[in-house]
């Protein structure tokens, strides 16, 4: 999953949306045709590394149904003392998990539920999942078991704001199934940290059997009064007391907004779920919010299909005096490659440098998220960056050819 933040009143998507996108610094150039071979490796002495984003076996602590009609779990983590830094995060972010399932490696994205305060006072750190029908990794989640365990990497993604107790602010919501997840975190953490402040979350679910998080948003609810409004809209139920019926598409979207939770007077905004929700509910923020309000989005997929398992070998190299150079700096060490430019940074890379993080290979996460030093490339498909990541340089090594002769992406710049 994954995307961000606009200031808004929010028109067009800049940074989230389907089809290509160039990143600042970079240009539309067709990339050359072809592809690999390794040179040396050197260590980037001397320049500022960040902790490099590598996965850590976290035990399972709890494995429990958050959806009536059992299509949702919650998984529990325990995070030793000595990792509660490294695990660290802000309201909103996602972690990604791997396993081997079925002998393949699979990697998922998914959103914290739980709360910064959880993590330091109980050492613990909670996602929801949707189980799939068939979904390979979603299966194999709900069938762990307290005392199982996974590798998960450290938390990541910009979806979320900072709260500060002096302030008194409307926060609004409208999410999709599983797009609650992240929501109730980032609403659990607002109303604890923000005693003045108010937030309402517009959630969308086919029946309310398959809601995830009732209970939590109950409890929630209860514990601040009169603080936490819930708005749902059930798309297969008949319309009840209280609760719109019908698909949450732009129509209704636009009408619950404007007769249940006056939306120019909330001042920030969270977006999560599918796209078309995500987009529409865009486009009605656009007509119904207050001026300077905040827009923050984050998807889960985007629609397409999602790619194939990475590759392992290195690709074919380029003919002789062909082809581009690409030099990956990760963990302190430079890798150089010869690659046909044909294919994403990333999948160029990996043969040679397998610890490289990344999780959906699709422009979803901003897991592979690296920063261009030297060269250009040509970004197809964001939805992850921010404007600010964009315009410092930022791009997704999944979705980036190189455009130029030579191009160095830094993963360790912070
Ligand atoms: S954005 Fe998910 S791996 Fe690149």
């Amino acid at each position: 999953m994954t995307a961000t933040t606009t200031p808004a009143p929010p028109a067009a998507p800049a940074a989230t949306g389907p089809g290509p996108l160039t990143a600042p610094g970079t240009t539309a150039t067709p990339p050359t045709p072809s592809t690999t071979v390794t040179a040396g490796e050197t260590t980037t002495a001397g320049v500022p590394v960040r902790a490099r984003l590598r996965f850590h076996r976290l035990a399972v602590t709890a494995v429990e149904p958050v959806a009536a009609d059992g299509s949702a779990v919650a998984v529990t983590f325990g995070v030793p003392a000595a990792l509660r830094g490294t695990f660290a995060f802000a309201p909103g972010q996602h972690v990604t998990v791997r396993a081997v399932v079925s002998g393949v490696e699979t990697r998922r994205s998914y959103s914290l539920c739980s709360t910064p305060a959880e993590l330091e006072r109980h050492g613990t750190i909670r996602i929801g999942i949707r189980v799939v029908p068939g979904g390979r990794f979603s299966s194999h989640a709900a069938a762990l078991a307290a005392g199982d365990a996974l590798d998960v990497l450290p938390p990541v993604g910009a979806f979320g704001t900072a709260f500060d107790p002096a302030r008194r602010r409307r926060y609004g919501a409208v999410v999709a199934g599983s797009g609650v997840t992240p929501v109730l975190s980032l609403a659990a953490a607002a109303l604890a940290t923000e005693p003045h402040s108010t937030f309402t979350v517009v959630y969308g679910n086919r029946t309310a059997d398959s809601m995830m998080f009732a209970g939590e948003l109950a409890d929630l609810k209860d514990r601040h009064p009169g603080r936490l409004h819930l708005v749902h809209s059930f798309s297969r139920e008949e319309p009840r007391l209280g609760l719109a019926g019908g698909r949450l598409d732009a129509g209704r979207l636009a009408d619950v907004l404007t007769r249940l939770v006056a939306p120019e007077g909330v001042r920030e905004w969270f977006l999560c779920g599918p796209e078309g929700m995500v987009r529409d509910a865009r486009r009605v923020l656009s007509e119904v919010a207050g001026e300077g309000a905040a827009v923050h989005t984050e998807l889960f997929h985007t629609g397409g299909p999602s790619p194939a398992t990475p590759p392992a070998t290195p690709a074919v190299p380029p003919p002789a005096g062909q082809g581009r150079e690409v030099r990956v700096l990760l963990d302190g060490r430079a890798t150089t490659l010869r690659v046909r430019g044909d294919r994403p940074i990333l999948d160029d890379a990996l043969p040679y440098r397998p610890e490289l993080p990344y999780s959906c290979r699709n422009g979803v996460c901003a897991t592979c998220r690296a920063r261009v030093v030297d060269g250009e490339v040509r970004m197809s498909g964001n939805w992850a960056l921010t404007e600010e990541e964009l315009a410092a340089g930022y791009v997704l090594t999944c979705r980036s050819v190189p455009a130029t002769d030579r191009v160095t992406v830094d993963f360790d710049v912070v």
